[in-house]
């Protein structure tokens, strides 16, 4: 893991511009970063903002308009900085630019948070689960240390199934300091703590835990593991944040369970985040 702080911020020359206060590369794929925050903006746990750069010239009139995506806030409604979680593609418009990012740097940031990942998309439940897959583990940075999961459930379950186990762990060190972190313990409750379970698995690499956390749901494995009895909309709530493939295939799995996908204008029983690009 390599880190970068800024000291002090940079006047802003785009529009909607924030400055870049730190950046963490935690593997050649993945990296992560904070910026400043605008003073009036306001969100839930859980919801994505548009970021991005100004991109290259139009070839022909030389104009130059803003590339933009949708990202997950990993940090919590209470922090006074933005903290997002991110992937490289070496060929993408976007984070082919936003990997070499550095403190000091500033991306553009459209102040209008909006999201499905939210406690109100979601009826009232005894066991959360949330399950993600790669960066999709940003927004459930976010829930999880928003005291308000806490309090409304008895038991919640962190899945997140990446290809290898250095890619487990930017999600592997938020839940030690969700455990460890004195500040998080209290503004949690240390007596909450107990509620969380993360279970980490691997799919292309050796670890405690290998197989896709949809195979390891169908077989019972998981279930099995920790102890839960079978997830029915009686008392079990999810939230889904990954590939595609897995926000299909595992909505099908839920749905077999007797579970209703929810919004946030008709609360159902599990949500899943389709602006999610990982
Ligand atoms: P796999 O290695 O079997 O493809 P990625 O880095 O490509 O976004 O993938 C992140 C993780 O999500 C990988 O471990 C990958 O497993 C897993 N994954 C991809 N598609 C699905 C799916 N349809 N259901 C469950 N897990 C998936």
């Amino acid at each position: 893991m390599n880190q970068m702080t800024a000291t002090a911020p940079a006047t802003p020359i785009l529009p909607d511009a924030q400055t870049v206060t730190s950046v963490t590369h935690w593997t050649d794929r993945l990296f992560s970063f904070r910026v400043t925050r605008p003073a009036s903006l306001r969100f839930r746990s859980g919801e994505f903002v548009m970021i991005g750069l100004m991109g290259d010239p139009h070839p022909q009139t030389g104009k130059v308009k803003p590339l933009l995506r949708a990202y997950s806030i990993a940090s919590p409604s209470w922090d006074e900085e933005l903290e997002f979680y991110s992937i490289k593609v070496q060929d993408g418009p976007l984070t082919s630019r936003l990997q070499h990012i550095q403190p000091g740097d500033q991306i553009i940031l459209r102040p209008k948070p909006v999201g499905t990942l939210v406690h109100d998309a979601l009826l009232p439940g005894k066991r959360l689960w949330l399950f993600a897959t790669g960066t999709g583990f940003a927004p459930f940075a976010s829930l999880l240390r928003d005291p308000e999961t806490f309090e409304a459930y008895d038991e919640i379950i962190m899945t997140h199934t990446c290809r290898d186990v250095a890619e487990l762990e930017y999600g592997r060190q938020l839940i030690d300091s969700i455990r460890t972190d004195e500040m998080l313990g209290e503004l949690l409750g240390e007596e909450n703590l107990a509620k969380l379970t993360y279970y980490p698995t691997t799919t292309r690499e050796t670890s405690a835990k290998m197989g896709r956390i949809t195979d390891l749901l169908k077989s019972g494995e998981v279930q099995r593991d920790l102890g839960v009895d079978a997830i029915s909309p009686n008392t079990d709530r999810a939230m889904i944040c990954g590939s595609m493939g897995l926000n299909t295939d595992l909505k099908e799995i839920l749905e077999g369970y007797g579970l209703e996908e929810g919004a946030n204008s008709d609360p159902k029983h599990f949500v899943v985040e389709k602006a999610f690009v990982g």
